[in-house]
């Protein structure tokens, strides 16, 4: 991890105002920043919530908890196990924007290989597709989902949207390799397959340590998991709406 870009060291117990400041240059240059040599006492939902207002999770809570339930095997497709995830945004399947920000930081990191965090520039991804292509994935409406896995959980939704949503902050793009519903009209497969391979050539891989915090833009990052062995790995997530 000493090598990572955008990496903000020696954090403390909080954040210091030019550590703020430099998160959000770092988050608005390169769509993510990793913080580091976090000491005990740092409350991350304050932290981060000098980025925007915490949004609520599927449950409700603010916090979610990213580790694997005894009953979920990996049969499924879910964060709930070890399995490697595939590249998507955050909340695709929500009505409205979705949240601007994810941050994840480690209760405890998986021994042994696997569990990285990826992140992958979806902006720059668009870049492979023409005007007219980018003028479609603003107007074109396309069904997203909910993980089926969630189902199990009694998690059972669906929106409509665009692929690309211009906001006064930004221009919002949704992503999901498994989860928006196909249809062949010549721009979809080429989104879908094309983002999965972007992100696989492009991907960056972070292994969050303890002490330490993962914050992106989800309104442009893709992002995934690699598969792990570890089953008492534990991350937290929490997310940030737009201010
Ligand atoms: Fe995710």
């Amino acid at each position: 991890m000493t090598h990572l870009p955008n990496t903000i060291s020696g954090v403390g117990r909080s954040l210091r105002d030019d550590d703020l400041a430099l998160m959000r240059h770092l988050l608005d240059a390169d769509g993510y920043v990793y913080l580091t040599g976090i000491t005990d006492g740092f409350d991350y939902l304050a932290e981060v919530s000098r980025l925007g207002p915490l949004a609520r999770q599927y449950s409700g809570a603010l916090v979610r908890d990213i580790r694997p339930a005894p009953d979920i095997g990996n049969d499924v497709y879910s964060a709930s196990n070890t399995r490697e995830l595939t590249p998507h945004t955050e909340s695709y399947e929500f009505e409205g924007i979705p949240p601007r920000y994810v941050a994840l930081w480690c209760v405890r990191p998986a021994e042994g290989p696997g569990g990285e965090t990826t992140l992958a520039d979806g902006h720059r991804f668009l870049q492979q597709f023409s005007a007219d292509d980018q003028d479609l994935m603003r107007s074109r409406v396309y069904e997203w989902r909910s993980s089926p896995s969630l189902a199990s959980q009694g998690v059972r939704i669906s929106a409509r949207h665009p692929i690309l949503e211009p906001h006064d902050d930004g221009l919002v793009m949704r992503y999901s390799n498994q989860d928006i519903v196909r249809v062949d009209d010549g721009l979809l497969p080429r989104y879908v397959d094309g983002g999965r391979q972007f992100f696989d050539a492009n991907k960056r891989a972070i292994r969050i340590e303890r002490n330490a915090a993962l914050i992106w833009d989800n309104w442009r990052m893709m992002h995934a998991r690699n598969g792990f062995g570890d089953r008492s790995r534990h991350l937290r997530r929490v997310l940030i709406a737009t201010q």
